[in-house]
């Protein structure tokens, strides 16, 4: 099953690029509609199509998608000398999937450089007297400056990976107190989670969790406890800190123990269910990697275990057999029924880049023992 679900998903993508080039990106459908709204490097999201390409180059062994991959990387490299759109916290999504995989498939230096780099313009995000690395907008704004949000624990890998080639321990502080941050404010005490979090800028005191993409803010948005579950794992799996590995178990009890009959997530768990009320495909996706890696790091008698394999296993069988395009050759996305905003009205039953590309990498962590390109 993941082996076919695979073999074709490298074969919509190999399509893909003859429509995208090296230097257009696909980030969200819209309408329902059957192709990617496609950008020239401009949104947080274009890392994903990049490393689908690196996985299926890694898969089949054929040269285009790795010659793509390097055209999409020099186009990473040229998007931050000239710094465009990059003042948010999404450099991780944006460099560990590009040069990255770069480095760790090629060993080639200058991605390597290229990515320490980027991890230099990700530790330009964090605020000292608030300590948290901000997510969005300059610093000193009145909304946004004293903001976290729960998706950046998948951008901290960047900053240990840096850690760990560099010896440099700023790297590492600032990925650790921003997530030790999280983990007191965004985790509530049930284990859901907040979606974002409001500090004082001056005095770093906290003010209230709030949400921005979830159905209200005491609700549970489902991708934001999704990227809580595969963060804090990553959080784990560089510090072993055994909080973050606690954490990332609770969450991912939490999102399977809320999950419908087909164990596909809507977009909220708070959110009132009816005819016409979206899911979130790329939510169950990301949640089948962390707990892919968690899995990795529990011991063999952990009581949670058995739980978490089902759940994970019940998920992965319900996007393959339920939400994928498999039987569906004329559209350019993986992964049905994603949601990118639904209260603001933006792709709430869309195609979005980056289910399709954890969906790929849980299928290559089932199927080959890939581990995807957060760690080396
Ligand atoms: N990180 C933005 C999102 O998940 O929509």
């Amino acid at each position: 099953m993941w082996k076919q679900a695979i073999e074709d998903a490298a074969r919509k993508a190999a399509r893909n690029i003859d429509k995208y080039g090296g230097d257009q990106f696909p980030h969200v459908s819209s309408d329902g509609g059957i192709k990617y709204n496609l950008n020239p490097n401009t949104d947080w999201t274009d890392g994903f199509w990049t490393g689908i390409l690196w996985l299926c180059y890694e898969y089949t062994g054929d040269t285009k998608f790795r010659d793509t991959a390097r055209a999409n990387v020099e186009s990473f490299r040229k998007r931050l000398e000239a710094k465009t759109n990059l003042d948010h916290h999404d450099i991780g999504f944006l460099y560990s999937l590009s040069s990255k995989a770069q480095w760790m498939i090629e060993k080639d230096e200058a991605a390597r450089q290229l990515t320490l780099r980027a991890a230099d313009h990700l530790l330009t995000r964090w605020r000292p007297k608030s300590r948290i690395i901000q997510a969005w907008g300059p610093e000193g704004h009145e909304q946004n400056g004293g903001r976290i949000i729960i998706d950046c624990l998948m951008n901290l890998p960047l900053l240990y990976w840096a850690y760990e080639q560099t010896g440099d321990e700023k790297y590492r502080e600032v990925a650790t107190l921003h997530a030790d941050k999280s983990r007191r404010f965004l985790v509530r005490g049930d284990d859901s989670s907040y979606h974002t979090f409001y500090f004082d800028q001056e005095t770093g005191d906290a003010i209230r969790g709030g949400t921005h993409q979830g159905y209200r803010d005491g609700s549970t948005w489902t991708r934001g406890q999704a990227w809580g579950v595969y963060g804090f794992a990553l959080s784990y799996r560089y510090t072993k800190n055994p909080l973050y590995l606690d954490t990332s178990k609770r969450l991912a009890r939490y999102f399977l123990s809320r999950l419908p009959e087909d164990d596909v997530a809507y977009w909220d768990f708070d959110v009132p269910v009816e005819a016409g009320t979206s899911r979130d495909s790329s939510a169950s996706a990301i949640t089948a990697c962390g707990i892919l890696e968690l899995l990795g790091h529990l011991e063999p008698n952990d009581p949670a275990r058995a739980e978490l394999e089902d759940g994970l296993r019940r998920s992965m069988k319900s996007l393959v057999a339920n939400y994928s395009t498999m039987n569906d050759d004329g559209v350019e996305g993986l992964l049905k029924h994603g949601s990118y905003h639904v209260r603001g009205g933006l792709s709430p039953d869309d195609f979005v880049i980056w289910g399709d590309y954890y969906y790929l990498e849980a299928l290559m962590r089932l199927e080959k023992g890939h581990k995807g390109y957060w760690y080396e």
